[in-house]
C-alpha cells in the first residue's frame, strides 16, 4: 500500500484546478444504464471509484471511452442485469444500478453494500422507493433480487429523513416507470440536481431537484446526451481548509461558491477570505490563525459531513475551543485519534468532538482509515511541524485526483512512496 511523506509549515501559494465531483459523477455513469445511446460525460474525475463502476458498467454491457476527463458511455445492450458482490461490495455507489436495471430490463440481481468504516450504511430507503414503485424485492444470501415484469410504475414517495443515496436511486428508476412519481423529503445536495440535469438532458422529465419536492413524469425511453459534471464541492472545501492551516493563498480554478452551502459562512466566520472571481475562487487565511467555532453536520444546504474531517483538521490548531458534531454517520470521527497522534487536543463524546486549539501540530506516522478522514491528516500534515507519514493512501486515490500533483504545485512537500 502506498504512502504519503509529507514535510510540513510551508504555505501554499498557487492554482489547483477542481475536478468533478466524485459523488455527482458516479450517479451520472450509472444513468448511462437507462439508455442505449451514447451518455457522453465531460468533466469526469480519473479516480478509483469511476474505475471501479466503469468496470460494473461495462460488466452490465456498457461499452467505455475515458478521453482526458470526458468519459463516454454506450450501453446499447444491457448483457448482465446482475451485479456481482465483489464489485459492490468495494464501492457502495456502485448499488445504484439496481434501478436503472430494473427500470430498463424489469429484473435485476444486486449485492447488498454492506457496512463501511463510517457506519451501518443500510439500503432499506432505497428498497421501499422501488417497492412504493411496484418492484418486487427479495432479499437473499446477500443479494437484492427485483424485479418488475410488467415495469415500474410512477408512486408518491415520503422519505422519512433525508438520504442523498436513496433520493438519486428513486430518480434513477422513476425516469422510465409509468406515470408520475413525488419524492418527499428529497435530499437537496447540489449532486442531486446535478443528476437531473443529466436525465432530462437524455429527455426525462424531473422538476424540482434541488428543493424538497422532486416530481418526475416517466417516459418509455430515454436518449443519449451531453452533460458536464459540476464541480467537487468537498474537494473545493478541503483545499480551503489545507491554505487556511498552512497560510499562503490559493486560487481554486472552477470552484463555485454556491455548492457550498453553509460551510462559506463558517469559513468565512473562523477567519478565512473568500474571493468570488469569475472561474473559481480565492482564499488565504485573513490573520495569522483561524478561531474556533462550532459546527454541526446536516444534510445540504448545512455543513456537509464530508468536510468534517477536514474542518476538525483545521480546528486543532484554531485559537480557541471548537465542538463538531456530526449528525449524519454514526462513526465517523475515526481521524480524531490520528491527529491526536500529531499533537492535537481532541475529546469525543459520542456524537461531539470537542477540539482544544493548539499552537502547532508535529508531524508523525499516521493511518488514514476513509476517505475524508484521509485529507483531513493530509491537511495536518501540511500544517505541523516535520514529516507526517500518512499510511493507506488507497482511501485518498478514491476520491482526490492528482492530490500529490495539484499540492505539490503550489509548494508543498508531498511525496508518494510507493510499496
Ligand atoms: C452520500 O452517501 C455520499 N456518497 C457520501 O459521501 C456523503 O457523506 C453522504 O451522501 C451524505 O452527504 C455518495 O454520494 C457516493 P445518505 P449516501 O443516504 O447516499 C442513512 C464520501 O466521502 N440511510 O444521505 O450513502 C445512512 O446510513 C461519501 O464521498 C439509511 O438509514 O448517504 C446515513 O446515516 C461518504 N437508510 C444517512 O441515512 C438508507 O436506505 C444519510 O445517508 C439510506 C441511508
Amino acid at each position: 500500500m502506498d504512502k504519503l511523506a509529507i514535510i510540513g509549515g510551508r504555505p501554499l501559494y498557487g492554482e489547483i484546478p477542481i475536478s468533478g465531483a466524485k459523488n455527482s459523477a458516479l450517479k451520472v455513469m450509472a444513468a448511462s444504464l437507462l439508455s442505449d445511446a451514447p451518455l457522453k460525460l465531460l468533466n469526469v474525475p480519473r479516480l478509483a471509484d469511476v474505475d471501479m463502476l466503469l468496470r460494473l458498467l461495462e460488466q452490465h454491457g456498457a461499452v467505455s471511452e475515458f478521453e482526458g476527463s470526458t468519459l463516454t458511455l454506450h450501453a446499447k445492450d444491457i448483457i448482465s442485469t446482475e451485479a456481482p458482490y465483489d464489485l459492490v461490495r468495494k464501492m457502495r455507489a456502485s448499488f445504484n444500478v439496481l434501478g436503472p436495471l430494473l427500470a430498463r430490463e424489469g429484473k435485476a440481481k444486486v449485492s447488498l453494500p454492506g457496512g463501511c468504516a463510517i457506519g451501518a450504511r443500510p439500503v432499506d430507503l432505497h428498497l421501499k422507493a422501488l417497492t412504493a414503485m411496484g418492484a418486487k424485492i427479495e432479499l437473499d444470501e446477500g443479494y437484492v433480487f427485483a424485479e418488475a415484469p410488467d415495469g415500474l410504475k410512477g408512486a408518491d414517495i415520503a422519505f422519512p429523513f433525508v438520504s442523498v443515496g436513496a433520493t438519486e436511486h428513486a430518480m434513477l428508476a422513476a425516469v422510465r416507470a409509468k406515470g408520475t412519481t413525488t419524492i418527499e423529503n428529497a435530499a437537496r445536495e447540489p449532486e442531486i440536481a446535478d443528476l437531473a440535469n443529466c436525465l432530462n438532458a437524455m429527455g426525462a422529465n424531473v422538476s424540482g431537484a434541488g428543493s424538497s419536492t422532486i416530481t418526475i413524469e416517466g417516459v418509455a425511453a430515454l436518449n443519449g446526451a451531453e452533460h458536464a459534471v459540476l464541480p467537487d464541492r468537498i474537494e473545493t472545501g478541503a483545499y480551503i481548509m489545507a491554505v487556511a492551516a498552512t497560510g499562503g493563498e490559493l486560487t481554486l480554478k472552477g470552484a463555485r461558491a454556491d455548492l457550498l452551502g453553509a460551510a462559506w459562512a463558517v469559513l468565512e466566520e473562523v477567519g478565512i477570505d473568500l474571493e468570488e472571481l469569475d472561474d473559481g475562487l480565492r482564499v488565504k487565511r485573513a490573520g495569522e490563525r483561524c478561531t474556533a467555532t462550532d459546527i454541526v453536520t446536516q444534510p445540504f444546504p448545512g455543513f456537509p459531513t464530508d468536510l468534517q474531517a477536514q474542518f476538525m483538521a483545521l480546528m486543532t490548531t484554531a485559537d480557541g475551543v471548537s465542538t463538531i458534531k456530526e449528525t449524519i454517520f454514526e462513526n465517523r470521527f475515526m481521524h480524531a485519534p490520528e491527529l491526536g497522534r500529531m499533537g492535537a487536543k481532541i475529546s469525543v463524546d459520542g456524537q461531539t468532538a470537542t477540539v482544544r486549539g493548539v499552537a502547532r501540530l508535529k508531524g508523525a506516522p499516521v493511518m488514514a482509515t476513509d476517505l475524508r478522514a484521509s485529507m483531513s491528516l493530509v491537511i495536518a500534515g501540511l500544517a505541523a511541524e516535520g514529516q507526517t507519514m500518512v499510511n493507506r493512501v488507497y482511501h485518498l486515490d478514491r476520491g482526490f485526483e492528482r492530490l500529490e500533483e495539484k499540492l505539490q504545485a503550489c509548494g508543498a512537500l508531498i511525496e508518494r512512496i510507493k510499496e
